[in-house]
């Protein structure tokens, strides 16, 4: 057990005012639990761990987290606490329309009122496809009691033989990779459906860097996973012994009272940054960090992200920045590995989880696998995994990922062609007879965090058909929208304000003559100030489909991208009163 922190007493356990209470609400309490098989003395002498688990049928990346709650629960039982599960919305990336990003932080306002509603002394997450991970972890970090990540981990690879290669093949990544190739009759129709039924082999999360494998990182990052704990695969033994630790673990947490808000400060914050772009880690770490910032109090911004992209080069070599997948990166020493090999922009005493330093933590790291993780002399990119763009069109900011774009479009400069809505710009897009050529600047407007709304990840916008025919795989694209992390190709997103509360991509024409120089950080609508003026006083939003329920709340009360997209009344430290018990 640490010794950073004074043991907290059994009188001072937050459960104890539910179980110690002497009048009726108390002997209550004690009843209706005893009514489930507890035994008297479990609530009165143990911590209450309550294990948050996003499992769910349409949740195939958590197909797995029932059977590692029990795992969770055995480590808790073991070191004396008493394990409750609570089930949360699930948020299976790819099932959930019309976007995860919409319910993010319906999950967090869950897990924080579950936690504060509820006899809970420390919290274990069980989650990690895409935005479970920061839902959670934001919720708890509001709530603020000792809280400890506990991720579903990364799926297995598959191979895919073609022409008499053999090829690593990973969720996300290939899924467009191979529909391009579909498209443009380089891949059969049964070709199609075999990988169709085997490219996902295992519950598990995405298995390429995507926003899955980069949130759980940056939650290790932070202090808040176990050391190694995020690079294991789903479906390795050593998965259910770390749930298991984690179980463990989190009793000790909670008698060291050893909180979120006691591990992250701007240092555990600055690890994390760095820790995204050594692994190429997915644009929409920019959106959940500021976010995740945001309930702390701690000040970070699009800039710091910037700067960390200029300093730390992309040394994981795993899709879509490089070609390997997580099994890979797990054999080659995980995180714990590439933490170490960038241990000098790292703050080695920043606190985590085990009551050690981060320093303590990788010390005795190694790699196995330069190819996998690569020495900071051989690079996969020096192009960085993140950069912020800004210019008269994104006053406030967008990002791009260079190392996952082509280098000839960098620089580039190009005729807009602006589509209003999806649907629009998908049939537009099967049109043999598209207006564009490989020059074009494709635009998508109307898909940030209200016009989606939800921000959707749309701003991989497909390559017109007719080129793909032609050989083109990539083209410069502008949204408001996101990327999925498992997604590559020259994709300015995030452009803030978005264009459905009149930032500038609304008064985008097409035609319009775009310019993008990344070096520069510049994004440059080329139409003079007079005529941009005039176009706004045209400008008028469009009237919302949304006049009740959760969506209008959420337009309501959505930031912009540049500030997380958390909603407004959840940002902040402050904390919320403990409940009235009576
Ligand atoms: Fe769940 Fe990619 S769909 S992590």
């Amino acid at each position: 057990m640490s010794e950073n922190f004074p043991f907290k007493t059994l009188a001072e356990l937050r459960s104890r005012r539910w179980f110690a209470d002497s009048g009726m609400r108390g002997f209550a309490h004690r009843q209706r639990m005893q009514q489930q098989g507890w035994r008297r003395a479990d609530m009165m002498d143990k911590p209450i761990i309550a294990i948050i688990n996003t499992w769910s049928d349409m949740s195939p990346c958590h197909a797995h987290l029932r059977e590692r709650a029990e795992s969770v629960k055995k480590g808790i039982l073991m070191a004396g606490g008493y394990p409750i599960e609570l089930p949360a919305m699930s948020l299976g990336e790819v099932m959930v329309k019309p976007t995860t990003m919409l319910y993010r932080n319906f999950l967090a306002m869950e897990v924080e009122e579950l936690l504060r509603s509820l006899p809970c002394d420390g919290a274990v997450l069980l989650a990690g496809c895409d935005k479970t991970t920061p839902g959670t972890l934001m919720g708890a970090i509001s709530m603020d009691i000792p809280t400890l990540f506990c991720p579903a981990g990364p799926m297995l690879n598959d191979r895919h033989v073609k022409d008499g290669i053999t090829r690593s093949i990973g969720a996300g990544t290939h899924t467009r990779i191979f529909w391009d190739d579909y498209q443009a009759g380089k891949l059969s129709g049964s070709e199609l459906q075999s990988l169709e039924s085997r490219m996902t082999r295992s519950p598990g999360t995405c298995n390429t860097m995507g926003t899955a494998s980069t949130m759980t990182a940056i939650v290790e990052a932070l202090g808040l996973a176990l050391p190694g704990s995020t690079s294991i695969p789903a479906m390795d033994s050593s998965h259910s012994r770390m749930a298991t630790d984690c179980g463990e673990r989190m009793v000790g947490m909670v008698w060291e009272d050893l909180k979120p808000s006691r591990i992250l400060t701007r240092a555990s914050f600055a690890n994390a940054c760095a820790v995204q772009m050594a692994l190429g880690g997915s644009t929409n770490a920019a959106v959940h960090i500021l976010a995740i910032a945001g309930r702390t109090g701690i000040d970070l911004s699009l800039d710091d992200l910037d700067a960390m992209g200029r300093r730390v080069p992309v040394l994981a070599n795993l899709f879509p920045s490089g070609d390997r997948l997580m099994e890979d990166f797990y054999y080659a020493g995980g995180l714990p590995a590439l933490m170490k090999t960038i241990q000098s922009e790292l703050s080695l005493d920043a606190l985590t989880v085990t009551g050690q330093s981060v320093g303590h933590n990788i010390a005795t790291a190694q790699v196995h696998d330069a190819e996998v993780i690569r020495p900071l002399n051989r690079p996969v990119s020096t192009a960085g995994a993140l950069a912020v763009l800004r210019g008269n069109l994104a006053p406030d900011g967008a990002v791009i990922k260079p190392s996952a774009a082509s280098e000839k479009l960098l620089r580039h400069s190009g005729k807009a062609l602006v589509f209003d809505s999806q649907p629009d710009m998908l049939a537009a897009m099967a049109d043999d007879m598209l207006d564009c050529d490989e020059n074009t600047v494709l635009v998508l407007r109307n898909a940030g965090p209200v016009g989606g709304p939800g921000m959707p990840e749309w701003g991989n916008l497909p390559i017109p058909k007719k080129l793909l025919k032609q050989g083109v795989r990539d083209m410069l694209r502008l949204s408001d929208a996101r990327m999925s992390g498992t997604h590559y190709g020259t994709c300015v997103l995030h452009i803030s304000p978005e264009s459905a509360v009149g930032g500038p991509l609304a008064l985008v024409q097409t035609g319009d003559v775009i310019e993008l120089d990344v070096a520069r950080r510049r994004l440059h609508l080329a139409v003079d100030d007079a005529e941009l003026t005039r176009r706004k006083a045209l400008w008028k939003a469009q009237v919302s489909n949304y006049q009740r329920g959760f969506t209008q709340l959420y337009q309501r009360h959505v930031t912009q991208a540049h500030e997380g997209c958390d909603f407004d009344f959840l940002q902040g430290a402050a904390g919320t009163p403990e409940p009235v018990i009576f």
